[in-house]
């Protein structure tokens, strides 16, 4: 798999973003001989700067990310002859012009056809002119050679702006163009879920309504802001990755079996199921989701800030930083199925998770209480799956207790592509398949669309939020989590 020839040309490419982990994922699969040799990057900012200052620049972020694989000798100098930066105003035509030149050099250098990758690694309010002006050079039409655009989350930040997003890429455009990042698509571990689903006959007659009580999915996080007040302030949990991250998890674990592995078959069993999740009107939002925002505490031995006291973040800042919320799901798959996800900032551990719990057996013949079967899908760290089942302890009684079948992703010997370039060298290959499409993007925004009404301050429909914070950092989120599951299921302790 090695794409045609192409211009890499990364739009914001003196942030933060590109300097963790773009620059960082496209030197690992240069390196790895995965991009040819004709291949360039040109970094586009507002910011002024020589070719030799973004050369220095990104040579400094390839040193200093902990994503840089280890440089093979004289690697880097070789990378640093690949990067060209140009500069200007993203609402005038200038820069795109300058951009079309790069393209025209590097046809030149390398012969072959004008391939570009945009990637759009900017604020959302330039995903629209930065779009717009490469549709006024004519740098979407793909007569010589092709040309795609990708663009880094927040995809919008509700249903309607998202509509108006994808309106205005689409007067640019063609779907068949826009690749729309989502990172947790690109986790080995979370391609893995459908290897497994999909690959076995063992799991999918126990896939459903008959076998299975219900779904967890969490994704908890121990570090707290890192210094994205600016951005988090606005989005909250809800945006940052409940609809976006674990959504996709959902529909993933949710979704028919597609009829092929390939982009449409598979986008569209996503968009299907995300389809049948029952709508939480705002009446209904208290019911089915929780909040909770987190106080000081203690995280990993550290004492930590809370929230309110993190840099730049109102002293009674609103934003939610813990989700949990039920989702129901109507089709016959999943009819009475709860699925419950949660997302939050400053849990005791980073793990993500998708546990699919299952009925207990019908009559219990032993001594003590049946407990139900686990399938977990650890989606990091610890990569692997395992099942949770009942054994007999040894001895002379009948005495069981739970034990745990353990596969673990390490087993494979080989070290995890970081999802960024999993999902880069897709872009460059053409293939969509883990990257949302415009419907799915659409859905998911529907489905959380009652909850940000009823959570968002500036709404008339705003639901007052309870007392925040109302869970101490390094604790698993506030309390009434624990009563969306209901009688007899609670949260697994993970
Ligand atoms: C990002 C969110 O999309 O995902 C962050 O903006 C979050 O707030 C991150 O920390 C989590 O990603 P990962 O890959 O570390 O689980």
């Amino acid at each position: 798999r090695a794409p045609e020839p192409a211009t890499l040309v990364i739009f914001g490419a003196t942030g933060d973003l590109a300097r963790r982990k773009l620059l960082p994922a496209v030197f690992g699969l240069w390196q790895d001989g995965l991009l040819g040799s004709a291949f360039n990057i040109v970094g586009v900012g507002r910011q002024a700067m020589t070719d030799e200052q973004f050369k220095d620049f990104a040579i400094e972020a390839l040193k200093t990310s902990k994503e840089t694989d280890t440089p093979q000798p004289g690697n880097l100098e070789k990378f640093r002859d690949l990067l060209y930066y140009e500069y200007g105003d993203f609402g005038g035509d200038e820069v795109y012009d300058l951009v079309r030149r790069q393209l025209d050099e590097a046809e030149e250098a390398h012969g072959g056809r004008k391939n570009a990758l945009f990637y759009l690694s900017t604020p959302p309010s330039l995903f629209e002119p930065i779009s717009n002006g490469l549709g006024r050079l004519g740098l979407h039409r793909q007569d010589e050679g092709w040309r795609r655009l990708v663009i880094e989350k927040p995809f919008g930040r509700d249903l309607a702006s998202a509509r108006e997003l994808n309106d205005a890429i689409h007067t640019v455009w063609d779907e068949s163009q826009v690749y729309r990042i989502d990172h947790y698509l690109g986790k080995e571990t979370v391609q893995n879920l459908m290897a497994i689903r999909f690959g076995n006959a063992i799991f999918e007659p126990l896939w459903n309504r008959g076998y299975v009580d219900h779904v967890q999915i969490t994704a908890a996080e121990d570090l707290g802001l890192e210094g994205r007040a600016g951005y988090y302030e606005e989005a909250g949990v809800v945006r940052d990755m409940l609809q976006n991250h674990l959504m996709q998890l959902f529909a993933l674990t949710a979704m028919e079996a597609p009829a092929a592995f390939d982009a449409d078959a598979i986008r569209d069993e996503k968009t299907k199921v995300l389809r049948a999740v029952r709508a939480i009107p705002v009446e209904r939002v208290a019911e089915v989701a929780v909040r909770g925002q987190y106080g000081p505490g203690v995280v990993d031995g550290e004492k930590v800030p809370g929230y309110r006291e993190e840099p730049n973040v109102k002293p009674d800042s609103p934003t939610p930083t813990y989700v949990a919320v039920k989702l129901e799901v109507d089709n016959w798959r999943w009819q009475g199925v709860p699925f419950f996800l949660r997302s939050g900032k400053r849990l005791p551990k980073k793990v993500t998770e998708i546990a699919v719990v299952f009925k207990r057996a019908p009559l219990g013949i032993f001594p003590g209480g049946l407990e139900r079967n686990v399938l977990a899908f650890r989606i990091q760290p610890d990569e692997g799956v395992s099942l949770k089942f009942s054994s007999k302890m040894p001895g002379q009684e009948m005495v069981l207790r739970e034990v745990v079948m353990d596969f673990r992703y390490d087993a494979f010997g080989a070290q995890l592509e970081s999802p960024y370039s999993r999902l880069l060298l897709d872009a460059m290959l053409g293939d969509a398949t883990l990257f949302p499409r415009e419907d799915e993007v659409d859905r998911a925004w529907q489905i959380v669309s009652g909850i940000l009404e009823a959570w968002d301050a500036a709404s008339p429909r705003h639901q007052p939020a309870p007392e925040f914070p109302n869970y101490d950092s390094g604790t698993w989120g506030p309390a009434a989590a624990d009563e969306l599951m209901g009688e007899g299921r609670r949260w697994r302790r993970l």
